[in-house]
């Protein structure tokens, strides 16, 4: 059982890239008084999931597939719930949470997203940033909150974004400044000295 450590749940979808950097800084001593009690994937086939069972941590997919929304997150509240989970962290989770799931872990549900909030929320971000000509980009974690890449900001990372850039070079360069942030913001989440105020999130 846990010895006073807060108990990660973590939720992915895919590549898993965020959850490794998670896993690699509580294992370096790097974030401490976190450990990771679930790995959750929708789909069966997500690296992601293979590398937690690899890494022998609790690893279950529950997929989406021909499943009501409200009946699939039930079963995923349910086994966050079996684990004790203090913090569920969305890792490239690619799935929108429904209110009741929000509801179950009110400001206790963290997401990151590959640009600066508010500015491009939803898919291919990096790719709405170069397509608007923005000079900078970066990262965010948030809370997440019942609408879509909203909720109330604990850190930002910035890149810059360079003439000629790809896509895949920025969210190359931006998906090493989210290794980052992730962890940095777990802490903060963790630490229990912040308060909100309104939707800002301020150090105690
Ligand atoms: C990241 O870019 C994250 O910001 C976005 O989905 C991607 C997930 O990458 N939400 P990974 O699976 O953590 O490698």
């Amino acid at each position: 059982m846990s010895d006073g450590n807060k108990r990660l749940g973590i939720l992915l979808s895919g590549r898993g890239s965020n959850f490794l950097a998670i896993a690699d800084s509580i294992h370096s001593g790097k974030l401490t008084g976190a450990e990771i009690a679930v790995v959750i994937s929708n789909r069966a086939d997500a690296p992601g999931l293979a590398a937690a069972i690899e890494r022998g941590l609790p690893a279950f997919a529950i997929e989406a597939k021909g499943r009501k929304r409200a009946e699939h997150d039930e079963e995923i509240i349910a086994t966050l719930q079996r684990h004790e989970v203090d913090l569920v962290c969305l890792a490239g989770y690619m799935r929108l949470l429904s209110p009741r799931f929000v509801q179950a872990f009110p400001q206790r549900i963290l997401n990151i997203h590959p640009s600066l909030l508010p500015a491009f929320p939803g898919l291919d971000a990096q790719r709405q940033a170069l397509e608007y000509g923005v000079q900078y980009s970066g990262c965010t974690v948030h809370f997440v909150d019942e609408q879509l890449d909203h909720g109330v900001i604990l850190v930002q990372r910035t890149v810059p974004v360079l003439p000629g850039d790809t896509d895949d070079e920025l969210s190359a360069r931006i998906l090493e400044q989210e290794h980052l942030a992730y962890s940095e913001a777990i802490a903060k989440a963790i630490s229990g000295s912040y308060h909100v105020v309104g939707r800002r999130y301020e150090e105690r």
